[in-house]
């Protein structure tokens, strides 16, 4: 259950410097390095020679070189160089994969690296403008990584199962969420009236007492979601649009598959007020980390019962319209890459 034809999330750009990174991503072993001019190279981790994994080497002028025998392989997978021997054989090589970085992340195109088209990474520019303070975090999760998705888009769970971190409003529960379905995503977003808001952003931004809060929660595909988070006293006008009594957040949660029952998970806040202040920025991180723990206990949970991520045949409710909508596009997506002849087809759809 994996769009090939895909850009996935992989590192925050600034955990990959000097040192190879190892990351397992859809089954597959793929080192991280840093090439030529501080590019990113992503290769097979498994040297053509004797099968070592490239993750245990090291770095040499923008090269990967093995750390059991020296071999060298430059980003497209090319072996450069073998010590001790005038030539290298044309053979020796190892499959190299389309990686970039941006905003601030760094990113895999799953598929054949000729076909990455990078207009296809979405746009998150609050994660490289620098009038955005950053939390940025990372955590791997033993469960498939479709169910964080599902999670992310479920928004009524909060009020019970984050009871002890992002806690809120009862009635926030019942507020439905509008969908509006993008070329390549979806977006549910509501505005609740009068509501008790989560401690985590009424501290950070200073919000006394009742609020109007927007979530408007975004999934392009195959496995981003971002979330739009405004908190404003109460009848100051934000869902109008002035937000000047109140603040903005986007959370951001970037997925990748590992296995077919764990995934890599990137998160972060990232905020236009109070900058420099450390203790919100602290508030921010351990606040979000301790609730994503919450979840991963659940999703892990989850996982054990469902055992390979299909929820096909569960109940749904009525806070569960913008997930199913995003299982059913994926699937269509999926099926398009799959059909013969439409390998690669874009992945978004229209007409859902
Ligand atoms: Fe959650």
């Amino acid at each position: 259950m994996v769009l090939k034809n895909a850009w996935y999330p992989i590192l925050w750009a600034k955990d990959l410097a000097d040192e190879p990174v190892a990351r397992t991503i859809d089954n597959q072993p793929i080192v991280f390095f840093r090439g030529p001019g501080g590019t990113v190279g992503a290769l097979e981790d498994r040297c053509c020679h004797r099968a070592a994994p490239l993750s245990l080497g090291k770095v040499v002028d923008g090269v990967l070189q093995c750390g059991y025998h020296g071999l060298r392989f430059d980003p497209s997978g090319t072996c450069v160089g073998v010590p001790f021997h005038d030539r290298v054989p044309p053979q020796a090589r190892v499959r190299s994969y389309r990686a970039v970085e941006k905003h601030a992340v760094v990113w895999l195109w799953l598929g054949d690296r000729d076909t990455a088209d990078e207009s296809r990474i979405p746009d998150l520019w609050w994660l490289s403008d620098p009038a955005w303070t950053k939390t940025q975090g990372y955590m791997k999760l033993q469960a498939n990584y479709q169910l964080l998705i599902d999670n992310l888009l479920d928004l009524t769970h909060v009020y019970y199962l984050h009871a002890s971190t992002l806690g809120g409003d009862a009635q926030s529960a019942t507020v439905p969420s509008k969908i509006e379905l993008l070329p390549d995503g979806l977006c549910a977003h509501r505005w609740m009236i009068d509501i008790v808001p989560p401690p985590l952003f009424a501290r950070a931004g200073g919000i006394d007492g009742k609020a109007d809060r927007l979530q408007a929660s975004t999934w392009r595909a195959p496995s981003v979601v971002y979330i739009e988070i405004c908190c404003a006293k109460t009848g100051t006008g934000a869902p109008q649009g002035d937000r000047s009594q109140g603040v903005t957040l986007w959370a951001s949660h970037l997925i990748a598959p590992e296995t077919d029952s764990s995934a890599h998970y990137l998160f972060s806040h990232a905020r236009n007020f109070r900058h420099g202040d450390e203790e919100v920025t602290r508030l921010l991180y351990e606040g979000a980390k301790a609730a994503f723990l919450e979840d991963a206990v659940m999703l892990e949970a989850q996982q054990r019962n469902v055992l390979d991520g299909n929820i096909s045949g569960m109940l749904n409710m009525a806070g569960d319209a913008p997930g199913v909508q995003y299982r059913r596009m994926f699937q269509k997506m999926l099926d398009a890459e799959r059909s013969p002849g439409r390998l690669n087809a874009p992945a978004g759809v229209k007409g859902t």
